[in-house]
């Protein structure tokens, strides 16, 4: 399956900021997911890094300047500029943010962008003061009112030694920016509750009962989820995986504790998806000292946790509503078991995930599962990355929707 960066034509400014070395990262990326990458530089920027290693990451030629060899043989800032689906400027430097707002053309990168009539996302890097700035501050809210993108720089410890606000934000948080422009926004308007990870179950302070979950494939639909545009509220159980960009995180430990997130939680949905591996069982008693270490065997009584599909499928027949998707965890007659579910908990849809499979279920990045719709229509997906499959996923419940 092809990313949604496949074949698009990104046309990426770099400005003369010290975090130009980290647009290095960001082409290589955009390239790797086959996004075709023009790099521009503006004369500032070609001091800090060199045109060929943008080039050799890009595969493709360098532009520096508006007076280049050629450059006027085939009009290359009308051409640059006609051909973009996207202008991404990472790092903009105030110098460069003064330029646009201001509509100045002398240079190659501020002309393609006046040039240009696709969306323009600015990325700028700079010291807190020259941040913060009165004059930079109203050039960005010129900016903004033009309709260009201007995301906000990260918090830390600058280069210059002073630390606030001004650094170049994270490759992983530009993406999901990049990604949402470019995605079709079939999700605005819905809001939309994802649980997701493993619960732990505690015997006793130090021990638990838990399962392999690690929340790859919840995080997954939120992040693509909240891209496609909807509002996403993500209830998770213990994971080591960093939240998605503008997802609501509500985190729970017990299977007890994601219950009553999710009942609190449901009322506000449109569309309720259970990714998480709720332990079907708990300790009946939980112990309020560890448990000493003795050579007799003990037994704990496990009593049941709630199915908290099943109610949210039960409530869904008065309601009719959310529309409700569940994951089924299987390692033998997958289809079966999945139907089976479907009906009994009054579903949507169900994801039936092999756990046993190579590469796919627990704590992998990829998966293979099958859908199964309330007309009972079947899907077989192929191996897919988690986030793919959360595309596919979405796809089916857009149709659903309709
Ligand atoms: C070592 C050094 C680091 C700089 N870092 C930044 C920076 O991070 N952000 C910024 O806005 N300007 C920075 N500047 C200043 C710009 O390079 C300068 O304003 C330049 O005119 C920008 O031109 P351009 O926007 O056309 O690339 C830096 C200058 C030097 C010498």
């Amino acid at each position: 399956m092809k990313t949604l960066l496949a074949g698009k034509k990104i046309l990426f400014g770099i400005s003369g900021s010290i975090a130009a070395y980290k647009a290095a990262e960001w082409v290589r990326e955009l390239a790797k997911a086959e996004a075709e990458v023009t790099v521009v530089m503006t004369d500032a920027a070609t001091r800090f890094v060199s045109g060929l290693t943008f080039a050799s990451l890009s595969g493709r030629r360098v532009y520096t300047g508006m007076f280049e060899k050629d450059a006027g043989e085939d009009m290359t800032h009308i051409s640059l500029a006609k051909e973009s689906d996207l202008v991404v400027i990472a790092p903009a430097t105030a110098q460069t943010l003064a330029k646009l707002a201001h509509g100045f053309a002398d240079d190659l990168l501020s002309t393609l962008v006046l040039a240009s009539n696709c969306k323009v996302l600015l990325f700028p890097a700079m010291n807190s003061n020259m941040y913060c700035h009165v004059a930079t501050q109203a050039n960005i809210a010129k900016l903004l009112e033009y309709g260009y993108e201007v995301i906000e720089p990260g918090q830390g410890k600058l280069a210059c030694g002073d630390e606030g606000i001004g650094r170049l934000i994270d490759w992983q948080i530009a993406r999901e920016k990049i990604l949402s422009i470019l995605a079709v926004q079939d999700l605005e308007g819905q809001t939309i509750v994802i649980s997701a990870g493993p619960t732990w179950e505690s015997f006793d302070p130090a021990r638990l009962l838990s399962n392999r979950s690690s929340g790859k494939m919840g995080y997954a639909l939120a992040r693509v989820a909240r891209r496609r545009g909807a509002r996403v509220i993500l209830v998770s159980g213990p994971s080591a995986i960093e939240p998605p960009p503008e997802v609501e995180v509500i985190n729970v430990m017990s299977g007890e504790e994601m219950h009553k997130g999710m009942m609190a939680q449901y009322k506000s949905a449109d569309i309720v998806v259970m990714a998480a591996a709720v332990s079907d069982y708990r300790p009946g008693k939980t112990m309020k000292q560890k448990v000493k270490k003795s050579n007799k065997s003990i037994e704990f009584e496990l009593v049941p946790n709630p199915d908290i599909l099943k109610k949210l499928g039960d409530k869904k027949k008065k309601a009719n509503r959310p529309l409700l998707v569940g994951f089924a965890a299987e390692s033998t007659e997958h289809i079966a078991e999945g139907r089976r579910k479907l009906k009994e908990k009054n579903l949507d849809l169900i994801v039936i995930n092999d756990i046993i499979g190579k590469n796919t279920g627990f704590g992998t990045d990829t998966n293979q599962v099958s859908l199964i719709d309330r007309d009972y229509q079947l899907d077989k997906l192929p191996l897919l990355s988690k986030e793919e499959c959360a595309e596919m996923i979405w796809d089916k419940v857009v149709k659903l929707l309709q």
